[in-house]
């Protein structure tokens, strides 16, 4: 399978709108969330802020009701999340896949399953949705370091929030990674508002287009 795999350094950091940004920028892209916890509708979310198509929604997976992490989530609901299962069916997936994850990377699924082997087992290459305010280098550098111990290709960075020039640099200087945008505060969030910055100032080198197109 191709695509990426969006991942943040924290529940609630951005990854459902860089979804959508990512969704409006690479027109033939699909978007699937295999494990949503909570009454949120990321696919939802991301059909309306990228205004894709229907069909370029993939809207199954695990969906549990408790806003808590997908071990517990799952637990709570008398159910185990299996990766194989929940996975087996986009192996073979002609399409280039967007896949959010839920909270960050080392997120526990199960006993002993983490979000980050959903994401060996995808083997795809990974963005990382950031904050751009004080705590970001340390919470970013330990992400990647994450990602990096499982062999796992980083992408990019994008960061979400008001651009904060130094935390750009100090994330690019000690991750060795590629910040592919800073995604300030939309306002209001819309398809409109969306598309603009996805075509303006996403991925200006089309570093994703590898994955994406
Ligand atoms: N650039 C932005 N402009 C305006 N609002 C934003 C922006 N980025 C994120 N938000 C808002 O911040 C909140 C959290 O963002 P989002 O849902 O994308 O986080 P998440 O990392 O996907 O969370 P989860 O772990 O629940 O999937 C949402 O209410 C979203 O609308
Ligand atoms: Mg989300």
């Amino acid at each position: 399978m191709r695509g990426i795999f969006v991942t943040g350094t924290d529940t609630g950091i951005g990854k459902t709108v860089v979804s959508a940004v990512l969704m409006s920028r690479y027109r033939e892209a699909r978007y699937w969330k295999p494990i949503q916890t909570g009454s949120d509708d990321d696919t939802a979310e991301v059909q309306r802020l990228s205004g894709c198509a229907r069909e370029r929604v993939y809207d199954h997976g695990v969906r549990l009701p408790d806003p808590v992490s997908p071990h517990l989530a799952a637990q709570r609901a008398n159910t185990r999340i299996d990766l194989r299962s929940l996975t087996g069916w986009i192996e073979d997936s002609p399409h280039a896949w967007i896949v959010e994850g839920a909270g960050g990377a080392l997120v526990p699924i199960n006993e002993s399953g983490l979000m980050v082997h959903l994401m060996e087992r995808l083997a795809l290459p990974v963005v990382v949705a950031t904050r751009t305010t004080l705590g970001t280098i340390n919470h970013t550098l330990l992400t990647l370091e994450a990602l990096r111990a499982r062999r796992l290709t980083v992408a990019g960075v994008v960061m979400a929030g008001d651009p904060d020039a130094d935390n750009r640099a100090a994330i690019e200087r000690y991750g060795n990674v590629r910040v592919l945008g800073e995604m300030p505060r939309l306002d209001p969030l819309t398809p409109q508002a969306v598309a603009a910055w996805a075509n303006t100032s996403l991925d200006p080198d089309g570093v994703l287009q590898e994955w994406l197109a």
